[in-house]
C-alpha cells in the first residue's frame, strides 16, 4: 500500500491528534539534576559556562533540593569541590567531606528525594585525576581501593544511589563487596559504564575544578570511536553487580544507548553533559537557536534512544514545564 492510499500527513494535522500519535513523551519521572557542592554557608555562585547552574554551599543545597523536590523531580546527583585536595584525594572519603554533610542534611530534610552521589577522586586530588599516581601513571588497583572507601562513606551518609564515574577496571566490584560487607545490600550502583574521552565535559571541569594538572584522561575513559567495547564494559559491569548503566556524553553517543537498549534488561541512564548543555546555551544567547525547545529536542532524543534516566542540568527548568 502506499500513495494514496497511505497519507503520512493524516496523523500530523492537528496538535490532538499529534499529541495521541506520539511515540515518546518526556516525564519529570525521567530527569536527574546534578548539584555542585562547595564549603561555606549561604554561597551560591552561578557558574559561567553554564548559564542557570550554580555552585552552593550545604545549607544552600538543601534549599534547592527542596524547591526542585517540589517541582516534581525525583532524584539529584551531588558533586563535591572540597577547599583541600592532595595526592590521595583524602576528602572523597572522609566521613565529615563535603559531599557526606550535603547527603546527610538533604536527607534530613527532603527525605523523598533520591539522592546520588558521584564517586570519584579527581574533584579531591591535587593532581585531577580521577584515581592514584604512581610515576606520572594513573594505577588501577590501588584507584579501586580508594573509590570503594569512598562509594562506602557515601552510603554511610544516606546515599541512595552511588556512581562511580572513575573507569577504572573492577571498580563496580570492588564497591558492590564493600557496600555487602557493611550491610549496604541495599544501596544502589548507578555505573558509569561507557564513559568517553570526550571534549563535552568542558565547562564541568570549570565548575568542579576538576582539570588534570597533567596529561588526559584517555587511558582510563573510552575512546571515542569504539562502540563494541562499550558492551564490553557494560556486560562487565553488570557481572559486577550494577545495578543501572550509564552511558556519558548522550548526543553523539546515541548509538551506543540504543545498542544497549537492544541488548541489556537493567535500566539505562544517560548524562547530558555539561557541554551539550552549554552550547545549547550559547546559541541561544546569541539568538541563533530556540533554547527551549532545542533543549528539549536533545532531551526526548535520548528518552528515544532507550535511556530510563536523564541526568540534565535543566532537569529543574524542564519539570517546570512539563507538568506530569
Ligand atoms: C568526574 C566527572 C566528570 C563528569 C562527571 N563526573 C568529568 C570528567 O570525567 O572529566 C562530567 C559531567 C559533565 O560534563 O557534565 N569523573
Ligand atoms: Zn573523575
Amino acid at each position: 500500500m502506499s500513495f494514496p492510499n497511505q497519507r503520512m500527513r493524516r496523523l500530523r494535522r492537528t496538535e490532538t491528534l499529534r499529541r495521541m500519535s506520539r511515540e515518546t513523551t518526556l516525564s519529570r519521572d525521567d530527569l536527574v539534576l546534578p548539584l555542585f557542592v562547595v564549603e561555606g554557608h549561604g554561597v551560591r555562585e552561578p557558574i559561567a559556562s553554564m548559564p542557570g547552574v550554580e555552585r552552593f554551599s550545604v545549607d544552600q543545597v538543601v534549599e534547592e533540593c527542596r524547591r526542585v523536590w517540589d517541582l516534581g523531580v525525583p532524584a539529584v546527583i551531588l558533586f563535591g569541590i572540597p577547599d583541600d585536595k592532595d595526592g590521595r584525594g583524602s576528602g572523597a572519603d572522609a566521613a565529615d567531606g563535603i559531599v557526606q554533610r550535603a547527603v546527610a542534611a538533604i536527607k534530613r530534610d527532603v527525605s523523598g528525594l533520591c539522592v546520588m552521589t558521584d564517586v570519584c577522586m579527581c574533584e579531591y586530588t591535587d593532581h585531577g585525576h580521577c584515581g592514584m599516581i604512581e610515576a606520572e601513571h594513573v594505577v588501577n588497583d590501588p584507584s579501586v581501593e580508594r573509590l570503594a572507601m569512598t562509594a562506602l562513606s557515601h552510603a554511610r551518609a544516606g546515599a541512595d544511589i552511588v556512581a562511580p564515574s572513575d573507569m577504572m577496571d573492577g571498580r563496580v566490584g570492588a564497591i558492590r563487596r564493600a557496600l555487602d560487607e557493611h550491610a549496604f545490600e541495599d544501596t544502589i550502583i548507578l555505573s558509569y559504564a561507557a564513559k568517553y574521552a570526550s571534549a563535552y565535559y568542558g565547562p564541568f571541569r570549570d565548575a568542579a575544578e576538576s582539570t588534570p594538572q597533567f596529561g588526559d584522561r584517555r587511558s582510563y575513559q573510552m575512546d571515542p570511536p569504539n562502540a563494541r567495547e562499550a558492551m564490553r564494559e557494560m556486560a562487565l559491569d553488570i557481572e559486577e553487580g550494577a545495578d543501572v548503566l550509564m552511558v556519558k556524553p548522550a548526543l553523539a553517543y546515541l548509538d551506543i544507548l540504543s545498542e544497549a537498549r537492544r541488548r541489556f534488561e537493567l535500566p539505562l541512564a544517560a548524562y547530558h553533559v555539561s557541554g551539550e548543555y552549554a552550547m545549547i546555551h550559547a546559541a541561544a544567547e546569541r539568538g541563533w537557536i530556540d533554547g527551549p525547545r532545542a533543549m528539549e529536542e536533545a532531551l526526548v532524543s535520548i528518552k528515544r534512544a532507550g535511556a530510563d534516566w536523564i541526568l540534565t542540568y535543566a532537569a529543574a527548568d524542564l519539570a517546570g514545564r512539563l507538568g506530569h
